[in-house]
């Protein structure tokens, strides 16, 4: 949340940070500004809304050139969405300006402490006071890293944040604790950012920040400490990726893009994970074979659509390598008091790496002692670097606010997660484990002719625009299948959405279907256990028989749901626990369509943001 974007360097600070703004507005939306050095001082824009609002503001009122700068795309937290709320935040000397994502908890108090001491805050932020403090720090240290480093020290909670200051024209300062923030290291520029995308046009050339550390970027090096002063170490990498895949390439949304990449991002989260012989090589997961051998208990956390992935994982885990397996949101897991020892493997699922509920649940989870190993998408990001080992998904960067790649590729890594356990525990024979990656190898062309077939799905979400609920029922793999489409809907088209385990329904919330009400059914493999495809085909009944609209999701050759089909969306047949694989495509396919229908941001939702930096 809040996107971040620092330059130093020999080009026009304010086109490249407003350049790596737009690659960052995903991030939040909902004010941006930009604060830039020249020989004449700091000059510095806001504007609440978009990103195209600003840039409006500086066609209208030019800012003075410079090479050195800073810039911001804001989700609003303390204070509403308003150009005063927006950042940068300045000094009331004009002569230092912060950006910042995080929440600074201790801010009343400081507020409090700076009015006394004369300070005029206008805005209602906590970021605001962050602003003052530099200034009166730097007052006294003459060096804007030095004042960071002093200013960091008295901050409670969670904040990246980035600063320039008139005195010292040609540097930019950053800090980070618990939010997410890295270097770019160019060519006689260097770059700061919440994220890569943000100079992935300029280098590929990126480092990696650690907790508590503070930055100081020129055009010509980069010098990072702790919060005390002291050296820090840090990690350099080569980004894998180039910026056209971060560009929509022709498609009119980053998600319609990133639903037609999944047969891909399938496919590159399954390469070089099985050696010659067949055998599964994770060689991210270093967590030794004996300790998993030893787990008598796998726990995962994680978010939203990942905490979807979490509970279609569970049924792989526990059918595979026979261990017990709960799911759980991050965003709960640690005030319940989990019960949790050295024998636990506790699995954070995230495509950012950067989600607060589950960095906050996984550091809970290792100080019970339990081992973590994290699934995730983004090279660099907090969750894997705090975990003790990593599977990394290779989707690619995603972009569009709403997961869908991340969501495949996050299914794909844990089923190889749930094999692997099985190897090494020996639950699976190798010939078991290679029938079912050899099945996976082919998901990835099975989508692709989900793909092909997605006309009739669009043509019925655009029928369906006017509606104001739909309901989506699944059993087995196919119940968080289910919660993912009502996720997806309510994201993306701002409908009531809810989803159900059809046996659920009786329980109470089939007395929420009344005429013509559209119901989402995914129904499980016939040839799986005929007695849960034979319970669902009921359900399909009773709803229809109380005026329901049924949608059924069937695999291809599943004659027996054909006559309570009001509309049947066909899927290939594939092994029962992978059908999610499959059955999620339509279900994205039809909130994307249904939001274009009803006019609404497809990439950018109302409320959302990619990357949730705050609890
Ligand atoms: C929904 C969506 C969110 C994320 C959730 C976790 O489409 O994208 O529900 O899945 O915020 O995010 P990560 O995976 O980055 O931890």
């Amino acid at each position: 949340m809040c996107g971040i974007v620092g330059y130093a360097g020999g080009q026009s600070a304010l086109d490249v940070v407003v350049a790596g703004l737009k690659r960052l507005e995903y991030r939040g939306y909902d004010s941006a500004g930009v604060a830039v050095l020249s020989d004449g001082g700091l000059a510095a824009a806001k504007k609440a809304g978009k990103l195209v609002n600003l840039e409006k503001e500086l066609v209208n009122r030019p800012l003075a050139g410079g090479s050195v700068g800073i810039g911001h795309t804001r989700w609003a937290t303390h204070g509403g969405p308003t150009d005063v709320n927006a950042h940068p935040h300045l000094d009331n000397a004009g002569r230092v300006a912060v950006v910042h994502n995080g929440i600074i908890e201790n801010f009343a108090a400081l507020r409090e402490e700076l009015a006394d001491r004369g300070h005029d805050l206008a805005s209602e932020t906590d970021t605001e006071v962050v602003a003052h403090l530099l200034a009166e720090e730097f007052s006294s240290a003459g060096d804007l890293a030095e004042a960071m480093r002093l200013v960091c020290r008295r901050l409670d909670g969670a904040f990246t944040l980035v600063a320039v200051h008139a005195d010292q024209p040609d540097v930019v300062v950053g800090a980070r604790r618990n939010s997410p923030l890295v270097v770019g290291v160019g060519e006689g520029e260097n770059f700061l950012a919440s994220d890569v995308s943000a100079f992935i046009a300029h280098t590929r050339s990126a480092i990696e920040l650690g907790q508590d550390q503070v930055v100081e970027l020129t055009r010509d090096g980069v010098t990072v400490t702790d919060f005390d002063g002291a050296p820090a170490d840090v990690r350099a990498y080569h980004v894998d990726w180039d910026a056209s895949a971060a560009e929509k390439g022709g498609y009119d949304y980053f998600m319609l893009k990133e639903i037609a990449e999944q047969p891909k991002a399938v496919a590159d989260t399954l390469l070089g994970r099985i050696d010659g012989s067949g055998r599964l090589t994770l060689d991210e997961v270093r967590i030794p074979d004996a300790v998993l051998r030893e787990a008598d208990k796998v726990v995962i956390i994680a978010c939203g659509t990942a905490f979807h992935a979490g509970l279609i994982a569970k049924y792989a885990i526990e059918h595979w390598t026979r261990i017990p397996c709960e799911v759980e949101l991050a965003s709960e897991f640690r005030y319940r008091d989990p019960i949790l020892g050295q024998k636990t493997l506790v699995i954070a699922i995230s495509q950012s790496g950067e989600t607060m509920d589950t960095l906050m649940a996984l550091r809970h989870a290792r100080e019970q002692g339990a081992k973590v190993l994290a699934v995730c998408n983004t090279n660099g990001s907090t969750i894997p670097r705090e975990s003790d080992a990593v599977l990394y998904t290779h989707a690619g960067p995603e972009v569009a606010v709403a997961s869908t790649k991340a969501f495949l590729t996050q299914l794909v890594a844990c089923y190889l997660l749930a094999l692997y356990l099985g190897q090494v525990r020996g639950t699976k024979w190798g010939d078991e484990i290679h029938a079912v990656v050899r099945e996976l190898a082919r998901i990835g062309d099975e989508v692709e002719r989900v793909l092909e077939t997605m006309e009739p799905v669009r043509a019925l979400a655009r029928s369906l625009a006017h509606k104001d609920t739909v309901l989506f029922l699944g059993r087995h793999v196919g119940y968080p299948v289910a919660l993912e489409g009502a996720l997806k809907l309510k994201e993306l088209a701002y409908m009531h959405a809810e989803g159900f385990a059809a046996g659920e329904l009786k329980h109470g919330p089939i007395a929420l279907i009344e005429e013509d009400l559209p119901v989402v059914v995914v129904v499980p493999s016939p040839k799986a256990r005929s007695v849960l495809h034979d319970k669902i085909v009921s359900n399909i009944q009773e709803i229809r028989a109380r005026g329901a609209r049924t949608i059924v999701i069937a695999e291809e050759g599943d004659e027996a749901v054909v006559p309570y089909a009001d509309h049947l969306i066909r899927i290939p047949a594939t092994p029962t626990l992978l059908q999610p694989l499959v059955s999620t495509v339509p279900l994205q396919v039809f909130a994307c369509e249904l939001a274009t229908a009803r006019g609404n941001e497809v990439d950018q939702p109302r409320n959302l943001a990619k990357s949730v930096t705050v609890e």
